[in-house]
């Protein structure tokens, strides 16, 4: 699973991570809520794998796709099940200085820079103590980790009762060939469940210069606009996948279920939509531009 020349996914931003450190200093409970937040967000994508499932998601094989540095999400459902985490980057799980130099050699030194960061400014730890609290339990395993492209190494076939996904499809430069990896990695009877980023979002651009949710500092909705395009620098590269995008692939696979969040924004984005910046913007539909989240749920038939 290791490709020749791997190309990582983050550029180098020192930057955030001593945002985040002085968030993590001064605004502990900012990190408190951020986590509460986003376990209760988990607990909700865990209630709809449990609905397509059939049964509780317990004592199953899991993998997660893209599942990032922190793997907060993996070692969620590692308390309860076997988890397997596949990402592009080196994801080191000790602190021992040999993961370390894999990562400079795999990832690159932004990537390297990041991740040492955070650890040695206990951002890492100041997370985790969140977590506990939020769920109640300190009962955390890392998952087993994979170093591949999703688009392009082939996934143990056959082997997951789940295979899961948030934020990493509109990073995808071929998100057919992932889907159909994923796919195959699923047992009969299996579940995928895939959360998107949408492009169309207000802060689809991935520009995180300005604040960690990438929602200020820029004109709203600016990637989009020719206006203000030039303004935008993405943090990361994106397949700008537009929501029917999304559609059409899913639709390849049977009865997908699919949800999609504003969080509570949709009202006040709408207010933002004046008659000049609706002509500006004549080309996406009120949905793509007040939706947050795309989620696709489906299940692999128990004959296939
Ligand atoms: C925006 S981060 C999301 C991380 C995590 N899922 C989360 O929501 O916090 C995208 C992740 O996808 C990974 N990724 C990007 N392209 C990938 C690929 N082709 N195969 C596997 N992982 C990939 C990146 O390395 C990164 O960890």
């Amino acid at each position: 699973m290791i490709p020749a020349e791997p190309e990582t996914y983050t550029k180098t931003r020192a930057v955030q991570v001593f945002r985040q450190a002085v968030q993590a200093i001064v605004a502990r409970e900012a990190i408190e809520r951020q986590v509460a937040t986003f376990a209760s967000r988990l607990r909700r994508d865990e209630e709809r794998m449990a609905a397509m499932l059939g049964r509780p998601v317990r004592g199953l094989e899991m993998l997660e796709v893209g599942a990032g540095q922190q793997c907060e999400r993996a070692r969620y459902f590692g308390q309860c099940n076997a988890v397997t985490a596949v990402d592009l980057d080196w994801i080191p799980r000790g602190s021992g200085i040999g993961d370390y130099l894999l990562m400079l050699r795999r990832n690159g030194i932004g990537r390297l820079i990041k991740t040492a960061g955070r650890r040695m400014l206990l951002i890492d730890r100041t997370r985790r103590n969140a977590w506990a609290r939020a769920v109640g339990s300190r009962d955390f395993r890392d998952p087993i980790m994979m170093q591949g492209d999703v688009c392009s190494d082939p996934l143990p076939q056959g082997m997951f009762d789940l295979v899961m996904s948030w934020s990493v499809f509109e990073h995808l430069s071929d998100p057919v060939a992932a889907m159909r990896n994923a796919w195959h990695a699923l047992r009969p009877g299996g579940v995928f469940y895939v959360g998107i980023h949408l492009y169309t979002a207000t802060n689809g651009h991935h520009d995180f210069r300005y604040s960690a949710s990438g929602d200020d500092g820029l004109p709203a909705w600016a990637h989009l606009r020719s206006r203000t395009r030039q303004l935008v620098r993405p943090s990361a590269y994106l397949n700008e996948w537009r929501l029917d995008d999304w559609r059409r692939l899913f639709a390849e696979y049977p009865a997908v279920r699919e949800y999609l969040e504003d969080y509570g924004q949709s009202e006040h984005l709408k207010t933002l939509l004046t008659p000049e910046l609706r002509a500006e913007l004549q080309h996406y539909d009120d949905q793509e531009l007040v939706t947050v989240d795309a989620f696709f749920v489906g299940k692999k038939p128990v004959e296939a």
